[in-house]
């Protein structure tokens, strides 16, 4: 058995919640980032961004000793048994397929390091990646650089990720089920037993692991986030549909829809739609994948197309209270893709905010916990929006709030408070956090899904 059961290749959001929940579990892990600022700060016990609980858990495996981060990729390998691949797998911008050069790149350094290894060495790729990459792309640079063979010296599985960022924690501790895609019998047991270590009670009928192929396990991920993205897209549809007949509202829609136990309440809630890192570039990746391969998928790109209008929906009914964005303030409460993290990747507010200047009009942002990151975001796609510290100052003097994320501090916001700081006293509720009826009342309001009679 080597120093560290586990290595880490790759340190961003999943890798390192992966690694902290490992190491939580006693299980000695050392996880491996280019990044030297990165490796000092988790060395620290500091987490590089923002994800609820991660900081606490990371102190403690830091310090308990269970966690490390080198910047040497084979110095982790080398030092472990397992590797798993989490690095990132973003989407060309230009055709928005998967590219994978990180993970060829991985595969190559792993590679290289297991030709100066002798003992059997197991490699799970974790990344989300598209049918047939961990066997032809990762499998091939690692018998290439390793000179040793898949299936005796090398074990390799693809194991993909279910969490959802902002809760990430709790789903890597509390996961509903764990699919392992192996390349053979032992790659696949082996995997199977850390996990049944690392779970103990908690596999079994609440959480199965299930065996397959590993092209079967690429495409279950891409199955599972095209589903997921696609029920929401779907109730945005019907709220817009909902918006077209006064008094219809798409919250009770979305209720009685829900408590079929075929459909389930989860994801089927309407807004400003979906973004963040997983959905837009999954979709995108197995639309593009399978139309290299021949096929349209008709329904996934769809699912696409209305989210892309969804965000600007919320411009949409601005619009009717407002007249004209020209010389008008907007105030964007909530600019993260979702509450509970500060991810602004294909967050609904980038293009809502782009939109919104584009018509002339000013904006301001505020995100308890997405500052820095939006004024990353918000500098790469040019859109110059000012970023304010409270939901107090983002609405003062404006003519609109829209709401992009339903973080805690905003739900509990009355019609007063609006009153009370705007110029002019006027809510698009993007997330459908406020009482329609009392909004109303006492305010210009729009929520997405509902035109009150
Ligand atoms: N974020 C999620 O909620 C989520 C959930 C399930 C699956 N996934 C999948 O897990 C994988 C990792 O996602 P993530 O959100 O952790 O990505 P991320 O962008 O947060 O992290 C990617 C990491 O890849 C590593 N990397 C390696 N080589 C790199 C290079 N040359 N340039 C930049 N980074 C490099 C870095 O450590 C970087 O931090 C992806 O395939 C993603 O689709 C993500």
């Amino acid at each position: 058995m080597s120093e560290y059961e586990i290595s880490i290749v790759g340190t961003g959001f999943v890798g390192l919640v992966t690694a902290v929940c490992f190491a939580d579990r006693g299980i000695k892990t050392i996880c491996s980032t280019r990044n030297e600022k990165n490796a000092e700060l988790i060395n620290q016990g500091i987490p590089p961004f923002f994800e609820n609980g991660l900081a606490e858990l990371l102190k403690k495996v830091v310090d308990e000793g269970n966690l490390v981060c080198v910047t040497s990729r084979e110095e982790a390998v080398l030092k472990s048994d397992v590797t798993l691949i989490i690095v990132g797998t973003p989407f060309n911008h230009i055709d928005k397929s998967i590219n994978l050069d990180y993970m060829k790149q991985a595969g190559t350094d792993i590679g290289k390091a297991l030709a100066k290894k002798d003992d059997y060495h197991l490699v799970a790729v974790r990344s989300t990646v598209v049918p047939g990459t961990s066997r032809n792309m990762v499998g091939k640079e690692l018998t290439e650089l390793s000179g040793k063979e898949l299936g005796k010296d090398i074990g390799l599985v693809m194991q993909p990720e279910f969490l959802a960022e902002g809760r990430s924690i709790e789903d890597t501790f509390w996961p509903d089920r764990i699919v392992i895609g192996e390349y053979d019998e032992r790659s696949g047991e082996t995997l199977q037993k850390l996990y049944e270590r690392f779970y103990g009670d908690h596999i079994g009928e609440n959480c199965p692991i299930i065996r397959m192929n590993i092209e079967s396990a690429e495409l279950v991920k891409y199955a599972n986030n095209s589903f997921l993205a696609t029920k929401i897209s779907f109730i945005n549809e019907i709220s817009r549909i909902a918006e077209l007949v006064p008094g219809v509202d798409v919250g009770k829609v979305s209720n009685g829809i829900g408590l079929d136990y075929r459909i389930n309440h989860r994801f089927l809630n309407s807004g400003v739609g979906w973004g963040g890192s997983c959905f837009p570039k999954d979709l995108n990746a197995i639309v593009a994948f399978s139309r290299s391969k021949g096929l349209e998928a008709k329904l996934i790109q769809s699912a696409i197309d209305v989210n892309d209008d969804q965000a600007l929906h919320a411009i949409e009914l601005a619009e009717e209270l407002l007249g004209s964005f020209n010389g008008k303030t907007i105030a964007l409460l909530g600019l993260a893709f979702k509450p509970g993290t500060d991810d602004m990747r294909y967050a609904p507010s980038r293009r809502i905010a782009s939109k919104a200047v584009s018509l002339g009009a000013k904006v301001k942002g505020y995100d308890p916990k997405a500052k820095e990151s939006a004024e990353e975001a918000f500098g790469q796609d040019g859109t110059e929006i000012v970023f304010v510290d409270s939901v107090e100052e983002v609405v003062k003097d404006t003519d609109c709030a829209i709401v992009c994320a339903e973080w805690d501090e905003f739900l509990e916001l009355k019609p007063e408070f609006f009153i009370n700081n705007m110029r002019t006293p006027c809510v698009v509720d993007g997330r459908r956090i406020y009482d329609a009826l009392e909004f109303s009342k006492q305010l210009k309001y729009r929520i997405i899904g509902h035109k009150l009679e």
